[in-house]
């Protein structure tokens, strides 16, 4: 592409892309260094070369502060010119590979981090799914008694009628157990509805308070499938955590229901599930331990990958131990990890799987913060 002046070189490069410009400095209009600085407001990048007679100094340094990549001086011969045409071309050959190259390193990276963040949200969903299921579960078994209870206070009227003993007194003592039963079940709602609600601020928590509260959620399933659980800790010590306390309930949740499902598969005589918290040096260890199946050596190395499930698909999805290391590690800043192990209760040994979750002391945390 040709242009007689600075000027029109200019309104050319404006409407089209061009990989060199060669240009003379002394021309009509505009100027060639007029031109060049004006074109590497718009582009710092595109090869500039120039061919002019002018071989004076101060020519050399105002063009070489525009920024070019080439001077050619009048008279110059073909061989010459094309030498450093050829030049000229490799560079931007090789500028524009690395271009290419960067552009597709770049792309890359994006797809990447894109991945990541949907599978980020499909698993957070999902969990979220899964503890939504495990509510609904719990709060059948919580609700399986009072509802067999109010079955048999509805029969107990008709068959007083049909026995003729129907009277006023019956009728009043009727109504004040099942009204009480109805109130059991609608205060579960509550209790499961308070537990569920995200918790606003970050604070100095209990733990003990939280494992308490995780536990009155298993309340009927453990009452309905026989589990026993232990929560042994020493008095006076300080088991605050400072966090969100919901973030930590939702992993003793997780530990909670895989070793209900544990302990349930087993099929032992006695089912117990055994929790204790230490204070070891400036960190708290809370170990969940029940006698259920154990870890088989495969389990062990695989039991904290998302999507990893030994149980049938409306049992299981995999997620709870994924996300529960998640949050442990990057919200709680601790660690968990799960072993095999023996422990005794009231004289004797029993043995099954065991998960240690290790907190910094409140105090720590909240420095650290
Ligand atoms: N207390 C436990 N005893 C034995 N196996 C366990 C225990 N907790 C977890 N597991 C194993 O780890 C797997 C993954 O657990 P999890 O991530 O909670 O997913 P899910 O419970 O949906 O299977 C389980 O399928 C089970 O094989
Ligand atoms: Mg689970």
């Amino acid at each position: 592409m040709l242009a007689s002046n600075g000027l029109e070189g200019l309104e050319k490069f404006k409407q089209n892309c061009y990989d060199m410009i060669i240009t003379d400095i002394n021309m009509p209009l505009m100027g060639g260094i007029e031109m060049i600085e004006r074109i590497r407001q718009k582009d710092k990048d595109v090869t500039i070369l120039i061919v002019s007679a002018y071989s004076d100094t101060e020519y050399l340094t105002n063009s070489i502060k525009a920024g070019i990549q080439g001077y050619i001086i009048k008279p110059t011969s073909m061989e010459q010119l094309i030498e450093v045409l050829e030049a000229s071309i490799d560079y931007i050959k090789a500028k524009q590979t690395q271009k290419a190259y960067h552009l597709s390193l770049q792309n890359q990276v994006d797809r990447e981090s894109k991945k990541r963040q949907e599978t980020e949200a499909l698993l957070i969903s999902q969990s979220k799914m899964a503890s939504m299921g495990e509510m609904i579960g719990n709060i059948a078994h919580q609700w399986r008694q009072p509802l067999n209870e109010l079955g048999l206070v509805i029969q107990s009227c008709k068959s007083a009628f049909e026995r003729g003993v129907l009277d006023a007194q019956f009728v009043e003592s009727r109504v004040t157990k099942g009204m009480l039963l109805i109130e059991k079940m609608s205060s579960t709602i509550e209790n499961f509805r308070n537990f569920y609600s995200p918790s606003k601020n970050q604070s100095n928590f209990s733990l003990i308070d939280s494992i308490n509260k995780s536990l009155a959620i298993f309340e009927g399933a453990f009452r309905n499938n026989d589990i026993e659980c232990v929560l042994e800790y020493e008095e006076g010590k300080d088991w605050r955590f400072y966090g969100y306390s919901d973030e930590f309930e939702q992993v003793f949740v997780n530990l909670l229901s895989n070793a209900k499902d544990s302990l349930v598969e087993h099929n032992n005589f006695e089912r117990i599930i055994y929790i204790n918290l230490k204070s070891v040096n400036s960190r708290i260890e809370i170990e969940l331990c029940d006698n259920g199946i154990g870890l088989s050596n495969e389990v062990k190395k695989r039991l904290f990958e998302p999507y990893y499930t030994t149980k049938d698909d409306t049992k299981g999805t995999g997620i709870g131990l994924y996300m529960s290391k998640e949050i442990v590690h990057k919200h709680l800043k601790g660690t968990i990890e799960a072993y095999n192990k023996t422990f005794e209760l009231r004289g004797k040994s029993h043995n099954g799987a065991a998960f240690k979750i290790t907190l910094p002391h409140a105090k720590e945390r909240e420095d650290a913060l």
